[in-house]
């Protein structure tokens, strides 16, 4: 298998909201070693802290944290006029943005709850997309991470799968938009090994194999429009063979 050592992404900026997280970790260590800068906005200045040291001194030069939310249309307007005028364009934009959430059947489900899992996740989607993809430069791309629940149905995370579904409906409707002129796919991942789960079956993917697709799917121009689907390591290598990586 083949590993994004070699520096591909050299002068590229890669924007990776979500990239603090479980999966982003690993997105964001793989574009950094294939010789991108990458720029994580969080919520967090203490998560943006726990993802430098996490991704260690020798790669972290190149990564660049933004202290900002994009919790709303305006707030990921202003994220994305920062990071353009900052660093001067946007190549790829990955947004591995929401986590888990069960233990209820949608009857029994609090407004609360989903407001915080469906809607807010929902939204800041939104705003990244429509904020990110006309910046995009135009051999640029646009990916958006998922689980197998946006792809099924998932009884007790009801909500998380309807966030999920309505994730891919807006890569879709941006493809059937967009008509080629940018590229913009989406990742349908299985069950992940990371930090919160450093164990897990031998052919789940772990998250520096998610990032490892990211970067293939982000430097290939023949993957335009796609769900890829990466439930195994299987999967995967699939996937990599395709792009003769
Ligand atoms: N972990 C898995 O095994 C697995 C499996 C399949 C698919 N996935 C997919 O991978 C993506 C990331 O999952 P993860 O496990 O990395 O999640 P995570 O560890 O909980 O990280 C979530 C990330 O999303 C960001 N975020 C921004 N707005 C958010 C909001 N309103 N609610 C929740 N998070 C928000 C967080 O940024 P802040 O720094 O601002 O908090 C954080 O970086 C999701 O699409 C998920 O469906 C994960």
């Amino acid at each position: 298998m083949s590993t994004p050592t070699a520096h591909t992404l050299d002068g590229k900026v890669v924007v990776v909201p979500g990239g603090t997280g479980n999966v982003g970790e690993g997105i964001v260590r793989a574009f950094l070693k294939a010789g991108a800068t990458v720029v994580v906005p969080s919520r967090s200045q203490s998560r943006l802290d726990q993802l430098v040291k996490l991704i260690g001194p020798e790669l972290a030069a190149e990564l660049k944290t933004v202290a900002a939310a994009y919790a709303s249309f305006d707030e990921a307007d202003k994220l994305a006029t920062k990071i353009a005028a900052e660093f001067g364009r946007v190549d790829h934009v990955v947004a591995s943005v929401g986590g888990w959430w069960a233990g209820k059947a949608l009857w029994q489900t609090s407004e609360e709850v989903w407001e915080k899992v469906f809607v807010d996740v929902a939204t800041s989607h939104m705003a990244l997309a429509r904020s990110f993809v006309p910046r995009l430069s135009e051999d640029g791309s646009y990916t958006t991470i998922a689980g197998f629940s946006a792809a099924k149905p998932y009884p007790a995370a009801g909500i998380v799968s309807m966030q999920g579904a309505a994730q891919l409906m807006m890569r879709e409707i941006l493809s059937a938009e967009l008509k080629g002129q940018r590229r913009v796919n989406d990742l349908i991942l299985g069950p992940i090994i990371n930090r919160s789960r450093p164990g897990g079956d031998p052919s789940w993917l772990t998250a520096d194999q998610v990032g490892e697709a990211a970067v293939k799917v982000a430097s290939t121009p023949s993957i335009a429009n796609e769900h890829v689907i990466l439930d195994t390591v299987d999967d995967l290598d699939k996937a990599l063979a395709r792009t003769g990586g």
